[in-house]
């Protein structure tokens, strides 16, 4: 391996770069701040027939011990704003971080993100698993997402309806899977206030009626940093399993049985179910599981104390998913994905 750009990082330790803090070594590793620097990159391995993995923010990945490849980290930043008559188009880049774009935009009054506040990560990756927390949606307000198509070797911007979108998924996740890497998304946000206060804690915060986007992103704030560890503090990737979508039949079944069953309902027919709830039932809540333990404030979040590799992860993971298949029946889904090579 003698032809790699020098400035490319050899043997570069990863571990600090997912929030699950488990050890993790890339053969190589680069930033790119600009769309032209990420395709120099991709075509430079692909010359030395090397696999490239993109990393964003780290914040809902598994990352195995050894990449045997490029890891690509898309950096590129910048905001973009053109105002129209009620409301704003926004353009973010993908190495923006979410978080600091939320505040941005409401310091501009640009309304609409206030309940996505304190989601860790990088804009860039928010579109693959359509962000959510507190009844509103990423694809609620994306016009628009431009990325790489790695087999076309060109940049596409595909519209939101195009997107396929839904609940912690996208296109991103399915047929685009490890063939696109998103460098820049636009927003449609509003001018007026757009309150989504409708989410069980936010309704009994604001039951007055009074309430303002700054508000609602401060209650926000409070409720995440209340409930959810800090992957500063205690390594995690936020909610490690995706809330199960259950038939109504099966809902009906389970609630004879847990008359206090929560539930949501998605599509007729069918009833979204809070995997916290599950794991909480089976008696696991602030448990440690192997390598994980069950979040005390959130039975939905798994954290990586002791920095656990991704073999002890999924094995702990696998435990904790077999114990509620075995009391409910339910299959839990595992929310982050494992860190996987395009397909060049
Ligand atoms: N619950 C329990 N025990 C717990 C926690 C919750 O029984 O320890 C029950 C309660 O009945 C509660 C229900 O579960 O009403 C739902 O809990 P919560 O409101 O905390 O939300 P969630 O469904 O567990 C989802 C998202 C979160 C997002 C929150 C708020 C997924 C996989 N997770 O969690 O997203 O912040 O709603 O909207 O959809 C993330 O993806 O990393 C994430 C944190």
């Amino acid at each position: 391996m003698s032809n790699y750009p020098a400035y490319w990082q050899q043997e570069a330790d990863l571990s600090q770069k997912n929030t699950l803090a488990a050890p993790c070594t890339a053969a190589f590793y680069v930033e790119v701040k600009c769309e032209a620097e990420l395709v120099e990159q991709v075509q430079s391995a692909k010359s030395l027939n090397l696999p490239v993995f993109v990393l964003s923010g780290g914040s809902n990945i598994l990352c195995p011990e050894r990449i045997d490849g490029l890891v690509i980290a898309p950096r590129m930043q910048g905001i973009e704003a053109q105002a129209g008559d009620d409301h704003v188009l926004v353009t973010v880049a993908a190495g923006v971080n979410w978080h600091g774009f939320v505040e941005h935009c409401l310091s501009q009054g640009w309304f609409g993100l206030e309940n996505l506040a304190l989601i860790p990560g990088l804009c860039g990756a928010a579109p693959i698993q359509n962000i959510g927390a507190y009844g509103v949606e990423l694809c609620d307000f994306l016009v628009s997402v431009r990325f790489y198509h790695i087999e076309r070797d060109c940049f596409v911007e595909l519209s939101s309806s195009k997107c396929e979108f839904g609940y912690r998924d996208s296109v991103f996740k399915r047929a685009l899977r490890g063939k696109a890497i998103i460098t820049a998304m636009t927003l449609k946000l509003y001018k007026a206030p757009k309150l989504v206060c409708e989410y069980g804690p936010l309704k009994a915060m604001f039951s007055d009626g009074e309430s303002t986007p700054k508000k609602l992103f401060n209650a926000v704030c409070e409720l995440r940093r209340a409930k959810l560890p800090d992957p500063q503090k205690i390594p995690n990737a936020g909610s490690f399993f995706k809330n199960p979508i259950i038939t109504e039949k099966q809902f009906l079944a389970l609630k004879s049985s847990y008359p206090e069953v929560p539930s949501f309902p998605v599509a007729p027919g069918y009833v979204k179910v809070p995997a916290a709830w599950l794991i909480d039932q089976a008696g696991l809540k602030g448990q440690s599981v192997g390598a994980l333990t069950v979040h005390s404030q959130q039975a939905l979040v798994l954290t990586n104390p002791q920095c656990e590799s991704l073999g002890a992860i999924l094995e702990a993971a696998e435990i904790i998913a077999e114990k509620v298949n075995a009391q409910f029946a339910i299959e839990l889904e595992c929310e982050p994905q494992i860190l996987e090579a395009l397909k060049l």
